[in-house]
Formats: structure tokens, C-alpha cells, sequence
């Protein structure tokens, strides 16, 4: 594996407020790296900084041995970049077409190359009627499309996307996800996204970095900051079949982990051991007469994000 990205010590300040103090980051090839992180934690910056866009006050970024600070000319083509606002990532008086020529052009890509890459974004990514259109007279969803077919349009090693598939409906969103991952996979790039999208991020990404407070304290991959959460399973039922006599017998039993309202109208019980947790529910049921009905919940990335950032931020509170 090479190190693709390298980002050391990276600080950035907008005028008092301090977002980034001290994020260190390395991308490797073949690699999807999720950055994840609450609003506001400094996501965009960082992306920013890396795509050239913002300029950072300390720390050292590298993307395949070139220097960020020495040079961002010859940066500008080893990267593909979609920013949180698509909106504005293209011109809106020109065609889809029109837009992906000159931005194609500006890469140095040929007439000819263009019009293959075209030929096979526009096939995969169903965009044909589209093609001709004014940016402005596209969809939410399909200006968000477009601007990722303008990202992959020169093959770049690296791609940054902030929020790629924000706002696009489901089938498109997972066909862009099937084609970054086979982009990345099959060719060796890297990709470093952010997401809200939980099950998109661990779907996707090889590993996961959170940033909180200015720094990325954890980075692993999905499947770790899941098992780090101590808690696997919850086995739930409905909150009006527990009587507070039950709900004693079933708090009293060692492998009860927790409790808690996940969703209202249900009592979810945490457990590590899901089929042991659940004959002891049923049995505790029928003993108290009541019908057996529970449901079970594995431990998602959501629930390990916010059992992550909410311990980082008591961590930073105190
Ligand atoms: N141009 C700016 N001037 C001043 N403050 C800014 C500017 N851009 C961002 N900020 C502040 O910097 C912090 C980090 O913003 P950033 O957009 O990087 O967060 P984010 O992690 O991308 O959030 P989200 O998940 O909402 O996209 C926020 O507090 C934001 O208000
Ligand atoms: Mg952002």
C-alpha cells in the first residue's frame, strides 16, 4: 500500500475561531476513508485545504509526494473534488455537455478523451436526456450527479467528496456508490468522503476517521468502532407489556447491558449475547403470562458515532 495523502499537524483559524488544531491524516491507495465528524466540526475546512480552496495556517499536506504549500498547480490535477454545494460548482448558463468539455479541458484532456470519458459516465450514469441541458435546468439530484461525473472526468488518484450522494434519491445514491467503489477498488484510487449517511459510511469505507474538537482522535474501520460500542445487540419490546415488575426481573439478569426508549412505544435491553438474551426474555415473558413479542437490533455506526463523539465530547468538556 502507498500513502496517497498525508496531512500533518493541519491548522486552520477563521479569524478567532479556532476549527482545525493539529488534524493528521493519511490516505492510502485502494483505499475509501470516511471522515466523520458532528456539523460544524470542521469537515468542509479540511476538505477545503486539501482541494487547494482554503489556505491552512500551519501543518504540511503531501498528495502523491507533492507538496501542498510548494505545488498546488501540479496538485490541481491529481485531484477530483465535489464540495457540499453543488449548486454553485458549475457554469449554470452551460450544458451539461458544454461544462464537462471545458472543465475537461482546463485537465488538458483532449476532445477525444473527453467524449470516450463522457461516452461512459453519461452510459452509466443514465444521463442522456440530460446531457444537453442548461446546468441550471437540472434537478437538485442531477446538478449533484453531474459535479461527480466532473470530479471522475480525468481519472484523478484522489477524489474529495463532502456529502457526495446528499440529496439524491436512493437508486441513484447507490449506483454512485457501486461506481466509486469500483473505481477506487479496481484502480487503485483513493477517495476520502464525508457523510451523514451512517449505513452509506459503513457500507463504503474501508476505514473511518472522526474528527472532533479541532483533531481526529480515532481512526479504525466501521466494524471496530461497532465492536468498540460494549454493547452488540438490543432485544426490544413493546414498553406497555413491561410491567415495572418485569422490567426489575429483566434489569436483575447479568446479561442485561442497559436499557433504554430507542424508539418510542418499544424498551430496548442492550445484550452481547443475542440468542441467550432472547430464550431468557421469552421465558421471563411466558413466566409472567404476557405473549412473547420482541424484535431485535444489531448495534449500528450510528449508534458507535454517537456513543464515540458523545465520550470525546465529555472528554473535551472536562
Ligand atoms: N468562511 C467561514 N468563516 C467563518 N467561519 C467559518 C467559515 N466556514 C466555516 N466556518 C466555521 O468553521 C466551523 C467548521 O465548519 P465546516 O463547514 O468545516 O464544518 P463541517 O464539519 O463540514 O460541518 P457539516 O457537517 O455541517 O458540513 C464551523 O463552526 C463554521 O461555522
Ligand atoms: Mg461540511
Amino acid at each position: 500500500m502507498t500513502v496517497y495523502l498525508s496531512a500533518k499537524d493541519v491548522h486552520k483559524s477563521y479569524r478567532r475561531k479556532q476549527v482545525l488544531k493539529g488534524v493528521t491524516l493519511d490516505l492510502y491507495n485502494g483505499e475509501i476513508l470516511a471522515l466523520l465528524g458532528p456539523n460544524g466540526s470542521g469537515k468542509t475546512t479540511f476538505i477545503k485545504i486539501l482541494a487547494t480552496l482554503l489556505i491552512k495556517d500551519a501543518g504540511k499536506v503531501e498528495i502523491m509526494g507533492y507538496d501542498l504549500d510548494k505545488n498546488p498547480n501540479a496538485i490541481r490535477h491529481l485531484f477530483g473534488y465535489v464540495g457540499q454545494d453543488s449548486e454553485r460548482s458549475a457554469y449554470a448558463r452551460l450544458s451539461v455537455r458544454e461544462n464537462l468539455h471545458f472543465f475537461g479541458s482546463l485537465h488538458g484532456l483532449d476532445k477525444k478523451t473527453i467524449n470516450a470519458q463522457l461516452d461512459k459516465l453519461v452510459h452509466y450514469f443514465d444521463f442522456a436526456e440530460s446531457i444537453d441541458k442548461r446546468f441550471e435546468h437540472l434537478s437538485g439530484g442531477q446538478k449533484q450527479t453531474m459535479v461527480i461525473m466532473r470530479a471522475l472526468l480525468y481519472n484523478p488518484p484522489v477524489v474529495y467528496l463532502d456529502e457526495p450522494t446528499k440529496g439524491l434519491d436512493p437508486l441513484v445514491a447507490k449506483k454512485i456508490r457501486a461506481y466509486l467503489k469500483r473505481y477506487v477498488k479496481d484502480e487503485q484510487k483513493s477517495l476520502l468522503l464525508t457523510s451523514h449517511i451512517l449505513p452509506e459510511v459503513d457500507e463504503m469505507s474501508d476505514r473511518v476517521a472522526l474528527i472532533a474538537d479541532g483533531v481526529i482522535p480515532i481512526v479504525s474501520t466501521a466494524t471496530k468502532l461497532k465492536e468498540s460500542v460494549s454493547i452488540r445487540s438490543f432485544i426490544e419490546v413493546p414498553t406497555n407489556l413491561v410491567s415495572p415488575e418485569l422490567k426489575d426481573e429483566i434489569m436483575a439478569n447479568s446479561m442485561i447491558l442497559a436499557c433504554r426508549e430507542r424508539e418510542a412505544g418499544w424498551l430496548s435491553f442492550g445484550v452481547n449475547d443475542l440468542l441467550d438474551g432472547t430464550e431468557m426474555m421469552i421465558a421471563l415473558m411466558r413466566k409472567h403470562q404476557i405473549q412473547p413479542t420482541i424484535r431485535n437490533y444489531n448495534v449500528s455506526l450510528e449508534d458507535a458515532f454517537v456513543h464515540h463523539v458523545g465520550a470525546l465530547a465529555q472528554r473535551f468538556d472536562t
